[in-house]
Parts: C-alpha cells; sequence; structure tokens
C-alpha cells in the first residue's frame, strides 16, 4: 500500500506530516488501520483548539456573584425527616438512574486497564471501585425495593477490557439487562507544540475528549431513549473513583426538587483557600464555575456572618432530570486543555515515558452545562462522609487514605443501621 497522499495534503496543512513517518515500516495491517484513523480523525478541530486554547482568556464584563448552598449538617431533625420521606417516595416510584464516567485515562494512578478495576484492601477482604460501586447500588435497591438501571461510561480504549471484566466477575451479582455500557468520543492529544502524538508507529494517540462528554454521547448511543422507555425522571450523575459517593441519597433528590431546579450538584467546603480547586459562583446570573486564577484574596474571604460566599468545591456528584440532560445533550460544550503525562513514540520511534506532564488533552467539563439553567441546587455535604476520590497513588486522594475514610464510614453505618 503507497503513502496516501489525499491524507498527506491534510497532514500537510496541519503540520502533522510526522504522523506518516514510520510508513515504510509498517505491515498491511498496520497501514490499513492507521489509514483508517487518520481519516476518522477531525484535524482542523485539533488544530483549532490548540491554537484557541493556549492561553486562558477571561472575559471581559463578566459578573461574577456568590450562588447560594444548603448545608446538609444544618438541617433539623424535622426537615431531615420531611425530606428524607419524600426522596425515599421518589426513589421507590422506580424513576431514578445512576450513570457512573468510567471513560477517564486514570493517568495520575497509572493503574494498568480500567481504574474501576483497580482493587482496594479492605481487610480481608479486596474489592474493585466497580465492585464497590455495584455494591452500594445493590444496597439502595434493597433498602427501595427497586432495580436501578446503571449505565456506564467508558472509553473506546478501555470499554472491552471493563466489559469483560464485569463478565468475569459475573457482573457482580446485578442483574445484567440492567447494566448499559455505552462509549465516550475521543480527541487525539498533542504536544506542547502542538503536534499530535503517536501511541504505537502505526497509531495515533487518542484519549477520551472529557467527562463533558457525557451528555453527547449519551445521546448518541441511545441511552437518553432507553431511560425514557424506562420512566427515568431523575439521573445521578458521578465518577468511578469516590468510594464515599452516596448513590441513591434522598436528601439531595428531595431539595433539587423541592427547590424547583433541574439540576443539583454537591459540595464540600474549601478548607484551604489558597488550594487550586474551582468553586462554585455565578456568571452573569448563571450557575458556574469559578477558577482559581480568579479567586482573589478578597473573593476567597468574602463572607456574610462567617458564612463563605466563595468556598463550595464540586465532587462531580449530580443529579439531572431527564429533560435536562436531553437539553444539554444538544448543546455544544466548550473544550478545556488539560495537561497530562502520556507515553508516547518519538521520532526515532521509540517508546518515551515521561517524567513530567508533556501532552495537552482537550476535553469538555459537565460543569459548563450548569450555565444553560437558571438555577442549581448546591448541597455541602461532609467531606470525609462523602468525598475520598483516588487519583494519585500517594497522597490525600491516595488507594490508602480513600481506604481508612470507607472502612471508618462502613464501621458507622453499621452502628447507625
Ligand atoms: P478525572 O478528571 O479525575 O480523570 O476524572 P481520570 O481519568 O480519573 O484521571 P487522570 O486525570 O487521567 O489522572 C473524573 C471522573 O471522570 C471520568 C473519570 O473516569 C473519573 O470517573 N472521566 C474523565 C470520563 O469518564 N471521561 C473523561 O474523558 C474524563
Amino acid at each position: 500500500m503507497s503513502e496516501p497522499s489525499q491524507i498527506l495534503e491534510v497532514l500537510k496543512k496541519y503540520n502533522q506530516e510526522h504522523l506518516l513517518n514510520f510508513w515504510s515500516e509498517l505491515n498491511e495491517d498496520q497501514k490499513q488501520s492507521l489509514q483508517n484513523q487518520l481519516n476518522s480523525i477531525d484535524f482542523a478541530k485539533v488544530d483549532k483548539l490548540y491554537k484557541s486554547l493556549k492561553t486562558i482568556s477571561i472575559p471581559q464584563g463578566e459578573i461574577v456573584e456568590p450562588l447560594d448552598y444548603f448545608i446538609k449538617n444544618e438541617f433539623s431533625a424535622k426537615e431531615r425527616r420531611n425530606l428524607e420521606n419524600q426522596g425515599t417516595a421518589m426513589l421507590k416510584s422506580g424513576q431514578y438512574a445512576v450513570v457512573t464516567m468510567a471513560g477517564g485515562q486514570g493517568t495520575r494512578l497509572g493503574h494498568k486497564g480500567p481504574k474501576g478495576t483497580f482493587e482496594l484492601n479492605l481487610f480481608p477482604k479486596k474489592e474493585s471501585l466497580f465492585e464497590i460501586l455495584a455494591n452500594k447500588i445493590k444496597k439502595a435497591n434493597k433498602r427501595y425495593n427497586i432495580e436501578i438501571p446503571w449505565y456506564i461510561m467508558t472509553s473506546e480504549t478501555n470499554n472491552g477490557d471493563t466489559i469483560s471484566f464485569f463478565e468475569s466477575k459475573n457482573y457482580f451479582g446485578y442483574d445484567k439487562e440492567k447494566i448499559k455500557f455505552f462509549i465516550q468520543n475521543k480527541l487525539p492529544l498533542v504536544d506542547t507544540n502542538g503536534k499530535i502524538l503517536l501511541s504505537e508507529t502505526y497509531q495515533v494517540y487518542e484519549a477520551s475528549n472529557g467527562n463533558g462528554n457525557l451528555f453527547e454521547s449519551l445521546k448518541e448511543n441511545n441511552m437518553i431513549s432507553d431511560m425514557k422507555n424506562r420512566g427515568i425522571k431523575w439521573v445521578f450523575i458521578s465518577g468511578i473513583d469516590n468510594i464515599l459517593v452516596k448513590i441513591a441519597d434522598p436528601i439531595f433528590l428531595a431539595l433539587t426538587i423541592n427547590n424547583a431546579t433541574e439540576i443539583g450538584a454537591k459540595t464540600i467546603f474549601k478548607k484551604d483557600p489558597y488550594s487550586r480547586d474551582w468553586v462554585f459562583c455565578k456568571k452573569n446570573s448563571k450557575p458556574a464555575m469559578l477558577g482559581y486564577e480568579r479567586i482573589t484574596d478578597e473573593i476567597t474571604n468574602a463572607n456574610i456572618d462567617g458564612r463563605f460566599l466563595y468556598r463550595e468545591i464540586n465532587i462531580l456528584c449530580h443529579l439531572f432530570s431527564i429533560d435536562a440532560l436531553e437539553k444539554i445533550s444538544n448543546i455544544d460544550l466548550p473544550y478545556h486543555r488539560a495537561t497530562k503525562k502520556n507515553t508516547y513514540i518519538n521520532e526515532e520511534g521509540m517508546k518515551i515515558v515521561p517524567e513530567a506532564p508533556n501532552s495537552y488533552k482537550f476535553e469538555t467539563f459537565i460543569f459548563d452545562a450548569f450555565r444553560f439553567f437558571d438555577k442549581i441546587t448546591l448541597l455541602r455535604v461532609q467531606e470525609e462522609k462523602e468525598f475520598a476520590p483516588i487519583k494519585d497513588p500517594v497522597g490525600i486522594y491516595s488507594p490508602d487514605a480513600a481506604t481508612k475514610l470507607y472502612l471508618k464510614e462502613e464501621f458507622n453505618s453499621l452502628l447507625t443501621n
């Protein structure tokens, strides 16, 4: 097979002709596969994203205001009971679904295979992140006498391994018919000079394009219509890696409904004012997030009678009504640029494992959907009870730290149940 001249023209136009550097060394199958992949890539889009996201732009004249929030701990016993009763009735009606986003690369953790297959040592047993979530949903099913449909977003890279893992574990005893996997979209990774990376001499390095792609992927894979067919009214969305996530929280559900909102988000308090965490706010009257580069001392310390105005951190626990999901699935969310550490093939054809972040990934984020709504219900929860994500091999978001919090919570729930 000769060098594909049409593709070469496109590559030249966008300064990416290095992607064919190894063409003469490839076998016919590899040539075919590379050609197919190159034909499927939107080079104009990658070029535009690289150029437009080089710098952070702050919109002129944007009005930033605080966004109101509830604090779970502050409800009286009576308020709690009322919310619990109401949320429980909603859950029992069987109109609730769970979406787990498991399409990320998990580059920081560095686990081989899908992040959900990572096992924690829960003394004496070992459980994968997928199993921990499955057990939580099974528990909710039992408590509310329902069978929650479970939608799992994967990436092209990890979909096969994810499904094989579920099969090998017999779907953790979950009704197979109630679990739906769907694959999110992807985009090429580029180096800091905008050159697209190769993951093999015959393969362009493509990766999932951010958790904000959830909405579009749900629609493209007919998951929204599947939800509608099942009579789903509310959808809970979270990541794969927070092992303290409350998968069916009647208080959160009732509050979001009572507050006449179509979307809800759980938050935790930003204890360290100088951390790089983004915080909730309103931008031009709509719910949004404020990037750390825009958080001044004045903003971070702003409070009314000790109640801080800009300290609510997003923990990726969301409620969306089915109408809200559908609405966003028809809107293009903006891209952001994330810096990641990715192994690649260099000009000599050698595999390079970088020591430091070396590449840009273009991602859309769920939080950019918030501004398409007038209101959002924010519920601040206790970090030690509801947020233990596994991101890094060591540190506060490590498996060890999360396991400690998880075991403590398990013990507490044994005492209260
Ligand atoms: P993170 O942004 O923390 O990314 O994802 P990650 O893939 O887990 O880890 P790093 O940054 O590469 O180290 C938060 C959640 O969103 C999901 C992840 O699987 C995780 O559950 N996610 C992220 C997706 O489903 N798709 C994406 O494109 C990105």
